[in-house]
């Protein structure tokens, strides 16, 4: 069920909160799939409905900063970028503090936490009246593409109770950096671009240099039905064409991420367009160059995933 975040719905997403439940969740990224993370029971709940492997931890999302002091050790880098980033885009991964209460479940048994603050008012708002901390991975079934409008998750989770908080501002997933390291390990590309971490912080560790990665960065993920083609300048016939800039290609088979060439726009469109074009009318889908800068980076991440030889 889609519904408007009213008061009564805001409270009616508590009571479920609090019993366990699950609800559907805007953030300024992607829509989450949300639990209590103190709750085993909410967490056991979030790995079942999406069929996700339970050795991939979750994200824990937080009104502020204040709100994971009880969890997570903290330092002068996490300090530095939550200033300067939160709340927004940013994920950030740091030693667990012992005793915290968060089920150990939601970060599969290791040592650290991911923890973020999520910049849209909705998931604010619940958050500063859940008086808590959620756990929400994307709201769609492990491997398949993410939600960027309610109407997605409701296609995905048919009995969710799902916040509308209309259509996702960013498109992709929050960046995430390994700050447990000596050197900040930048783990996934997202919504934050690497550059703007590096000019405060120096150059990031990349994730292909280092041996440890985040959990869930499976090969093929993010994955169409329909087989995906990337770099494609012409499209072949029966294919549908997803296009980024000027293109002289019109009809109902083409979908273009950004006609001014904008990589925001095109990160915002990229998970809707690929919905739209997975359509068994087509024998596939082909993706034009995007750029390898700023938010570039990660839309070449999230096509190369979903392009991957599936494994699920
Ligand atoms: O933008 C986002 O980050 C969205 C919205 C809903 O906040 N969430 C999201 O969650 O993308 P998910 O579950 O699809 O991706 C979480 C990623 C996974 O790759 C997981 O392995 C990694 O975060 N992760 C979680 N905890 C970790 C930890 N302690 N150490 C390393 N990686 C971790
Ligand atoms: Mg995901």
């Amino acid at each position: 069920m889609i519904v408007y975040p009213t008061q009564e719905n805001y409270q009616e997403a508590i009571h479920k909160l609090q019993k366990g439940e699950l609800i559907g969740l805007p953030t300024e990224t992607v829509y989450g799939l949300a639990g209590d993370a103190t709750s085993d029971l909410a967490i056991a709940r979030i790995f079942e409905a999406k069929k996700r492997p339970t050795f991939n931890p979750l994200i824990i999302h937080g009104s502020s900063q204040e709100t994971f002091k009880d969890h997570v050790v903290w330092n002068d880098i996490a300090e530095i970028l939550s200033r300067a980033f939160w709340p927004g885009p940013l994920t950030l991964v740091l030693p667990r503090v012992p005793t915290s209460r968060i089920s150990l479940l939601a970060s599969a048994g290791l040592e650290s936490l991911a923890i973020r603050v999520p910049h849209h008012p909705v998931a604010l708002d619940l958050l500063t009246k859940f008086k808590g901390l959620l756990a929400a991975p994307s709201a769609n079934p492990s491997g398949r593409i993410s939600s960027t409008q309610a109407i997605h998750v409701q296609e995905d989770f048919s009995e969710l109770f799902i916040l509308d908080g209309g259509n996702t501002t960013i498109g992709l997933e929050s960046t995430i950096i390994d700050l447990t390291t000596a050197i900040p390990l930048l783990l996934r590309h997202g919504g934050l671009p690497v550059e703007e971490i590096e000019s405060l912080i120096g150059s990031l560790e990349a994730p292909c240099k280092s041996p440890i990665k985040a959990p869930g960065m499976l090969k093929s993920h993010y994955a169409p039905s329909l087989p995906l083609r990337l770099n494609v300048k012409q499209p072949l016939e029966n294919e549908a064409y997803l296009a980024f800039g000027h293109t002289t290609f019109k009809g109902d088979h083409i979908l273009n991420l950004s006609p001014s060439g904008h990589l925001t726009e095109a990160a915002a469109n990229l998970f809707k367009m690929m919905r739209l074009l997975d359509n068994t009318q087509f024998c596939g889908i082909s993706v034009a160059p995007i750029p390898l800068k700023g938010l570039g980076m990660a839309l070449n991440d999230r096509l190369l995933r979903a392009a991957a030889p599936r494994e699920l």
